[in-house]
C-alpha cells in the first residue's frame, strides 16, 4: 500500500508461467507505485513480454498473484481490463488504412461517437507529430512513425496504466527520443506506465525504478542511480567530433587508464571504466590526465563526463554477461 492507502498500480509476488520445459517467468516479485514509469529490463527471451502478458490478463500465471490497482488479474480480470492498455512488441494497426482512419476506427470502437472519434484522433496525431502523414496508408510509414501511431492508438481512452513493451526498439535516436517524450507526457497526464526494453539508456533516462530481470527473474531492483552505486566503480564517457579519431581515442584511453574501453552504440562515444578501486578524486585525476593526452594527440572531444557506470556494466557485472546479447535459440518465440 502506498501512502495515501491507494493500492499500488501493480504488485505480484512469486508470479511464474511456463511453456512446455521453459519457464519463461520464474517467480517475480515487482511492486509498481502509481504515477511513475517502471523499467523491466532485460534481454531477449528474459521474460519481459510473458510478464508484461499475465499482467495485461492476456495470459494466464500457472503460479502466483498479480494485482493491478489491486484488483486480481485472474479474478476480476475485467476490472483490471478496464483500467490498462497494451502497446504490444508487435504492432495492431491495420497497415492498409491511414493513421486517420485507424485512429478513428479504434476510438468508435472504444465507444465514442464518429464527431468525438474525430477529434480525438486528430488532436492526437498532431500530438504525435502525424497530421501530415494522417492521410497515408501505415504501410507506407517509417518505423518511427509506425511506433507513435501505436502508442497513439494506445492512449486513445486515456488508461491508468499503459504496457509499452519494447516501444523503442529498431528505432533510430531521433525516432527513439520523439516516443522519449510521448512517454514523459503520457505520465505527466497521470498515467503509469509500465517500459520494457533491452537498452539501458531509456530505462536509466525514463523510468523512476527498474527491475532488472534475466531468465525469468529479477536479479535487481531499485532506483538507476540504486543499480550503478551497487556496482561501484566509475566511467569516463567520452564524445569525440570526428568519428574516425575513435579508434586513436581507444588507444589513447586505454593506455593512459589502463582501463578497457568500451565503443558505444553511438559512432562517436567511448566509455572507459576505471578499474582501480582508488578514490574518486584518484579517478578524477587520472580522468584529466587522459583528457591532456587526448588533446595532445590531437583528438578533438566535446564532451566528457566522469560519472557512476552505465547501466550496462550494471546488467554485465549482475549477470555475467551483456544486456543486449541475443540467443538465438529463443528469437523464434516472442
Ligand atoms: N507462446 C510461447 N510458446 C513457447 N515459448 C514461449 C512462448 N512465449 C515465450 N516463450 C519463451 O519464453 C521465454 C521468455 O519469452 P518472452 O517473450 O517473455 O521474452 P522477452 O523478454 O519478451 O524477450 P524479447 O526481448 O526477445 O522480446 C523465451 O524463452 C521464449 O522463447
Ligand atoms: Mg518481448
Amino acid at each position: 500500500m502506498s501512502e495515501s492507502g491507494d493500492p499500488p498500480a501493480i504488485e505480484t509476488a512469486g508470479l511464474v508461467k511456463s511453456f512446455g520445459k521453459t519457464r519463461a517467468v520464474d517467480g517475480i516479485d515487482l511492486t509498481v507505485p502509481a504515477g511513475t514509469v517502471y523499467g523491466v529490463l532485460g534481454p531477449n527471451g528474459a521474460g519481459k513480454t510473458t510478464t508484461v502478458r499475465m499482467l495485461a490478463t492476456l495470459l494466464r500465471p500457472d503460479g502466483g498473484q498479480a494485482r493491478v490497482f489491486g484488483h486480481d488479474v485472474v479474478r476480476e480480470a475485467d476490472a483490471v481490463r478496464s483500467r490498462v492498455s497494451l502497446t504490444g512488441q508487435y504492432a495492431s494497426v491495420d497497415e492498409d488504412l491511414t493513421g486517420m482512419e485507424n485512429l478513428v476506427l479504434l476510438s468508435r470502437l472504444l465507444g465514442h461517437r464518429k464527431p468525438a472519434a474525430k477529434e480525438r484522433a486528430a488532436t492526437l496525431l498532431a500530438a504525435f507529430g502525424l497530421t501530415e502523414a494522417a492521410d497515408r496508408q501505415v504501410k507506407n510509414y517509417s518505423g518511427g512513425m509506425r511506433r507513435r501511431l501505436d502508442i497513439a492508438a494506445s492512449i486513445l481512452n486515456t488508461p491508468d496504466l499503459l504496457f509499452l513493451d519494447e516501444p523503442t526498439t529498431g528505432l533510430d535516436p531521433r525516432s527513439r527520443s520523439h516516443v522519449w517524450d510521448i512517454i514523459r507526457a503520457v505520465v505527466a497526464h497521470g498515467t503509469t506506465v509500465l517500459l520494457t526494453t533491452q537498452y539501458m539508456e531509456e530505462a536509466d533516462r525514463l523510468a523512476g525504478r527498474i527491475a532488472v530481470i534475466d531468465h525469468g527473474k529479477v536479479i535487481a531492483e531499485g532506483t538507476p542511480g540504486e543499480l550503478k552505486s551497487s556496482v561501484g566503480a566509475g566511467s569516463v564517457h567520452i564524445r569525440l567530433r570526428d568519428r574516425w579519431q575513435r579508434e586513436q581515442a581507444r588507444q589513447v584511453l586505454a593506455r593512459v587508464l589502463e582501463a578497457e574501453v568500451q565503443l558505444d552504440a553511438d559512432p562517436v562515444a567511448l566509455t572507459a571504466r576505471i578499474m582501480d578501486g582508488g578514490s574518486r578524486d584518484r579517478a578524477a585525476a587520472q580522468a584529466s590526465r587522459a583528457l591532456a593526452e587526448l588533446d595532445e594527440a590531437g583528438v578533438t572531444v566535446d564532451d566528457f563526463s566522469l560519472g557512476q557506470p552505465s547501466l550496462d556494466e550494471v546488467f554485465l557485472a549482475l549477470t555475467g554477461h551483456p544486456a543486449e546479447e541475443h540467443d538465438d535459440e529463443q528469437e523464434v518465440a516472442k
